[in-house]
């Protein structure tokens, strides 16, 4: 199906600690450390979501040698998008110089993995031969920022990977679970004089019910896990890697010990990151990628959860 060629990503320059959070709302470094393990996150202040998602595609691209002409298709995963059309991934052709079709999936925080079965679909047809996928999300503008159960989680940044003809994606499987009420974002408010209905008070902002998606994401990852394992033909001990979507330090910790995989398998940069939604396992996974941890044949795990419902799971050989 294909390789991946290279990976980037790019964080807005803001930090926000907990304790800076505790400043305005009625919360503590505390009860967020222990409940999500996120320390901090980064906040868009004066950049735009599509200068941080062509920078991360930038990266992406250096560090795969293809130049933004190659390029056959640019998908782009978000739910917080900078505009309703264009979407980020036009914005990202014109800012990279690119001239290929370009559109944007919103499948919350499994945009990523669902980014790369629609990839894989066209390597398997033959329609592409180089893509560029790239996940931005500007979390922080579409969360209640007097909702202390809600804001404290997130935060902005921009993850890609350019990907290329070859055989190392080994599974992936992804499943819908279609749902109005366990996780979502409002849609704008409007002022159209013809609706006879109230829509939801709080415009344009995230919802959730918390317990619920917290019991359904640890189903979720770890039976994907499980799930892209089995159709890889691999013994989930066989994993050295796994990058989850990074929303909460328990859930990655409860899918660990379901899975009774060893804790420093698990990619994680929710400390610092939040949840980015779509963009956060790209995020990671350019993180580890730099830092050299993925070595030739080593086998990478992707699983993740998010509104939709969505989730899904795969298996690549770096
Ligand atoms: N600071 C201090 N107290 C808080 C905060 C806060 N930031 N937020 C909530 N509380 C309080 C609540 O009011 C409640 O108080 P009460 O007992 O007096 O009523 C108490 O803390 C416990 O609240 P719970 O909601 O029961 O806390 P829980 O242990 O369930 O943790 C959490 C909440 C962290 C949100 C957890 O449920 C979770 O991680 N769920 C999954 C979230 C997730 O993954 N979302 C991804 C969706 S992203 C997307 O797709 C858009």
């Amino acid at each position: 199906m294909f390789k991946i060629l290279g990976t980037g990503h790019c964080l807005p320059e803001r930090v926000v600690t907990n304790d800076e959070l505790s400043t305005f709302l009625d919360t503590s470094d505390e009860w967020i450390s222990k409940r999500t393990g996120i320390k901090s996150r980064r906040v868009i202040t004066d950049e735009t979501l599509s200068q941080l998602a062509a920078e991360a595609a930038h990266n992406a691209m250096e560090m795969s040698g293809v130049a933004p002409g190659e390029l056959d298709l640019i998908i782009a995963t978000t739910c917080s998008g900078e505009k309703v059309v264009p979407g980020i991934g036009c914005m990202v052709q014109k800012l990279i110089g690119a001239s290929c079709p370009a559109f944007d999936i919103s499948s919350a925080c499994s945009g990523f993995l669902m980014a790369l079965d629609v990839a894989a679909a066209y390597f398997k047809s033959g329609i592409a031969k180089k893509v560029l996928v790239v996940s931005a999300e500007n979390m922080t503008r579409f969360v209640d920022w007097t909702d202390r159960s809600t804001c404290v989680l997130f935060g902005d940044g921009a993850g890609a990977a350019v990907l290329g003809e070859g055989d190392n994606l080994l599974s992936i499987k992804m499943h819908t679970h279609g749902d109005f009420d366990t996780v979502g974002i409002h849609g704008p408010k409007g002022n159209s004089p013809f609706e006879t209905v109230e829509r939801p008070e709080r415009n344009s902002c995230t919802f959730m019910n918390g317990q619920e998606t917290y019991k359904y994401a640890v189903g979720a990852m770890s039976g994907d896990i499980e799930e892209a394992a089995a159709l890889a033909g691999i013994d989930i001990n066989d994993i050295q890697h796994i990058i989850p979507h990074q929303a909460n330090l328990r859930i990655i910790m409860a899918t660990q010990s379901k899975l009774k995989i060893p804790v420093e398998r698990f990619c994680t940069g929710i400390e610092f990151l939040g949840n980015t939604s779509s963009a956060s396992e790209p995020i990671v996974l350019d993180i580890e990628n730099r830092k050299g941890r993925f070595k030739e044949g080593d086998i990478i795990a992707f699983t993740a959860f998010g509104g939709g419902l969505t989730d899904g799971g795969a298996i690549y050989r770096w």
